[in-house]
Order: structure tokens, then sequence, then C-alpha cells
């Protein structure tokens, strides 16, 4: 008999915090409603990894295309929980683009190990999946935060610090931002090691920032529950400046984020690693969005409208 299950996890955007986790101070982070969804059949012996839409394609016996390792130790450990001798087939589809800062990577292990694990008769946790996800995480981000698929697993919106954990925040009003891709992007481990390399070279003057980088996320996660976007506007204005301090901002970026400001944002910020990937807008109003939506395309960034998805990794019917 073979089984078939469908499971999907959001993808995100860091309102605030980036970078600045890394070394410790909390994060902002939003599950947003485009989401990666992980088809499991099980079947006869062999192993196969399907992603048409990312081109990627493996089976048991061919080369290892570099961007399914993670899928792949998702699915060994797996089949080697479960002790059966069966196979198993997997299809990704995403809504998510990938390599952009969304947390396409993420959301796609996540809903892997939950479609995986249910196909196979495994019953885990949201901590278990969450674990899971973040070890075949490691292989392709060699020091990851870990907050990418912790948001994928519990969805919402959520304070993060690494190492302790995190509170789920609740959004006094659904919170509309448009994210503007620049169409290019740099490898996040590239961007964590030059700020690492100016927070060592200039401890006196980096520490400062770094204080601010944290106490800004608690006052936005505040901000955010009372449902005071003007004031969240604000403090990602803010945030933007202090990353453009610890130098991940870009030409192109900073002419989004401008441009966003201009059409009527509360406030625009590069988002994720920097260094190209994405800024986002966090607007008031849909007519405002659309305006941003089309501001950034003008600037020749790819916008693309997102909002809060409170739902986390799921099973699909
Ligand atoms: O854009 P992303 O998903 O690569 O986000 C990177 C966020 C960093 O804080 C720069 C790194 C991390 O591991 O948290």
């Amino acid at each position: 008999m073979s089984f078939k299950v469908v499971a999907s996890a959001p993808g995100k955007v860091i309102l605030t915090g980036e970078h600045f986790v890394v070394h410790g101070e909390p994060s902002l982070v939003m599950a947003i409603d485009k989401r990666a969804y992980v088809e499991a059949v099980t079947e006869e012996r062999k192993v196969r990894i399907e992603a048409p839409d990312l081109n990627l394609y493996w089976e048991e016996g061919l080369d290892l295309p570099k961007p399914l390792a993670p899928l792949k130790l998702i699915l060994e450990r797996l089949l080697e929980e479960a002790a059966k001798p069966v196979g198993l087939r997997i299809k990704v589809r995403s809504e998510l683009p990938p390599s952009s800062g969304l947390g396409s990577s993420a959301a796609i292990a996540v809903a892997a190990t939950a479609s995986v694990s249910k196909a196979l008769g495994i019953e885990l946790t949201e901590d278990e999946i969450f674990e899971l996800a973040l070890e075949a995480e490691k292989i392709v981000h060699l020091n990851p935060s870990g907050v990418d698929p912790l948001i994928s697993t519990v969805g919402g919106v959520i304070a993060y610090r690494r190492g302790e954990g995190y509170v789920a925040v609740e959004a006094a009003v659904q919170p509309i931002v448009v994210v503007g891709f620049t169409g290019s992007r740099k490898p996040t481990g590239v961007m964590v090691r030059k700020v690492e390399r100016l927070r060592k070279a200039h401890p006196e003057v980096m520490a400062p920032l770094f204080h601010a980088g944290g106490h800004l996320t608690i006052e936005a996660a505040e901000a955010l529950r009372i449902g005071d976007l003007k004031r969240l506007g604000e403090l990602l204005d803010i945030n933007h400046g202090l990353l453009s301090a610890l130098g991940v901002s870009t030409r192109k970026l900073d002419k989004l984020i401008y441009l966003a400001r201009r059409a009527g944002a509360l406030g625009a910020k590069l988002t994720g690693a920097g260094g190209g990937g994405c800024m986002i807008a966090l607007c008031s109003n849909e007519v405002t969005a659309d305006r941003v939506a089309r501001a950034i395309e003008r600037g020749g960034g790819q916008p693309l409208k997102v909002k809060l998805d409170n739902q986390g990794v799921r099973l699909e019917k």
C-alpha cells in the first residue's frame, strides 16, 4: 500500500534584528502567506526527490544536486527511524522565490519533515520537526541562527533570541508588507562574516550599535502588539540605518527603500542578510501597498505583497 501526504510551511520576512540576532540580540520575524508544499508518497524501495519549479531532481544512484542535500538528509533520518523496507518519492512545490531571503529552503525542509514523517507513520512534535529541519539546514548554512526553520514551523510573529528560544507576538493589526527583490543575492555566510570582521575591527563603535539593534526589536514587538504601525515603521527605518552602518546595504537596496518611503510606506528596510536580496516596506493599507509595489517595480525591483500567516507547518487535506 502506498501513502500520500502533503504538508506545507510558510516562508518569512525578518521585520527587525537580522545580523544582530547572530550575536545574541533578539529578532522579530513574521511568517508570510506564501508557502512551500511537499508531497510525500511511499513506494517500492526507491528514494526520489523532485523539485520541478527549481529544476532539480535526484534519485538513488544519481549525483546529488547540492541544494537537495538537506532533503536527502531528512529522508535518510526518517527512513532510518521508520525501519521499514519502503521507498519514498517527494515532490516540492513552492510559492517562495528561491534564494531571495524569504526562507524558501527552510520552509521546504519543514514541510518535507512533516509530510515524510506522517507518510512513514512517525509522529513528530513541532519541536522535533524544527530540530530535524534545522539539522538539515546546517548542511547549506554553516552557522544558521535557526530562526528560519523555527518560524516556518510555528507561524505567526515571533521574537527570537538565539540559544534562548522565542515568544509569540500577538499582532493587534494585520501588517501589510511589500517585499522588493533586488534580483541578485550574496550568500548569507559572506554577509555574516563581513559584519563579524567589522565588529572585531571596531569593538567600541559597534557595541552600542548592537545594543540599539537589540532594543529596537523589543520596541518593535511592542508596537506590533498594540497595533502602532506608525511607530513600527519608524523603528524599521532606524533598523535600516543600523544595518547600513554594518555595511550590508547596497545602492540598489537603498534606492528601493527610498522609493518605497516616498510612495507612502510607514517604514522600509533591507531584510535578511543584505548585500542584495530583499527589502521590505510596511504599509498602512492596500492602496498604499499597491502604490509602493509600483514604485519598487519602476525602480527595477520585483515586488511581492505579503501578509502575516498565523499558521505554521500543517498537513494539507
Ligand atoms: O536572508 P536570510 O534568510 O539569509 O537571513 C539571514 C539573517 C541573518 O541574521 C543575517 C543570519 C541568521 O542566521 O540569522
